[in-house]
């Protein structure tokens, strides 16, 4: 193995037993993903760190903020699943896919299919056409940004109970006050020495 499948302190007692499907992931992500242009050319170790134990701390927010089992997360923009495919790994609770793509729904369908995930579905959906029950959890990594997903949420005056989303932001700490949402940064270790931030929306 020419890297460290390194799963930091605070992610160890949840996940290490899921290590061998991440490890499956991680070689589609690396071979399939990359030939058919799902991610751009990475090291095998960026790949381990950014896109899957990112991901999992998705996955260990989801898990504090809410009784999962009751809700359905749904990962906007998912491009080559991230986060959505390792939420579903250490998860049981329903995953939509969502992306405007067909070519990567048709990837990801493949994908769910070699990982035998029963619970992560593809969906080929536009942003504005995604239907959301009311316990829903959106996830989102590298697609929208923090400020542009309130702008959207101010215009629509979208405030309903048990909203909760989740935003992937830069390695750098902002602090963003909002009137109608509460966003709390949340700092994490992603490997021994680098953090990471994640924003996180809920209503007041
Ligand atoms: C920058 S990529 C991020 C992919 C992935 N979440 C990650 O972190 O690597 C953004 C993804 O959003 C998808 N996308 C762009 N506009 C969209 C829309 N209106 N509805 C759904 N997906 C969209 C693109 O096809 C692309 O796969």
């Amino acid at each position: 193995m020419n890297f460290e499948p390194q799963i930091p302190e605070w992610g160890t007692e949840d996940f290490k037993k899921h290590q061998d499907k991440l490890f499956e992931y991680h070689e589609w992500l690396k071979n399939t993903a990359i030939k058919t242009g799902l991610i751009s050319k990475k090291t095998d170790q960026f790949i381990w760190d950014e896109f899957i134990i990112h991901s999992l701390y998705f996955a260990k927010l989801i898990k504090k903020f809410k009784n999962i089992s009751e809700c359905e997360i749904i990962d906007l923009g998912t491009g080559a699943g991230i986060p959505g495919i390792p939420i579903s790994i250490v998860n049981k609770t329903n995953v939509s896919l969502v992306d405007n793509k067909q070519k990567r729904i048709y990837e990801l369908e493949r994908l769910v299919k070699i990982l035998n995930l029963n619970n992560a579905k593809p969906i080929k959906k536009m942003q504005n056409n995604s239907k959301r029950g009311k316990n829903s959890i959106i996830v989102m990594r590298c697609y929208v940004s923090t400020s542009n997903i309130l702008k959207t949420l101010e215009k629509k005056q979208l405030k309903d109970n048990n909203l909760i989303i989740f935003v992937s932001s830069s390695s750098k700490s902002s602090e963003i006050f909002n009137t109608m949402f509460h966003v709390k940064q949340e700092k994490f270790l992603i490997n021994k020495n680098n953090f990471r931030y994640i924003d996180v929306i809920t209503d007041m």
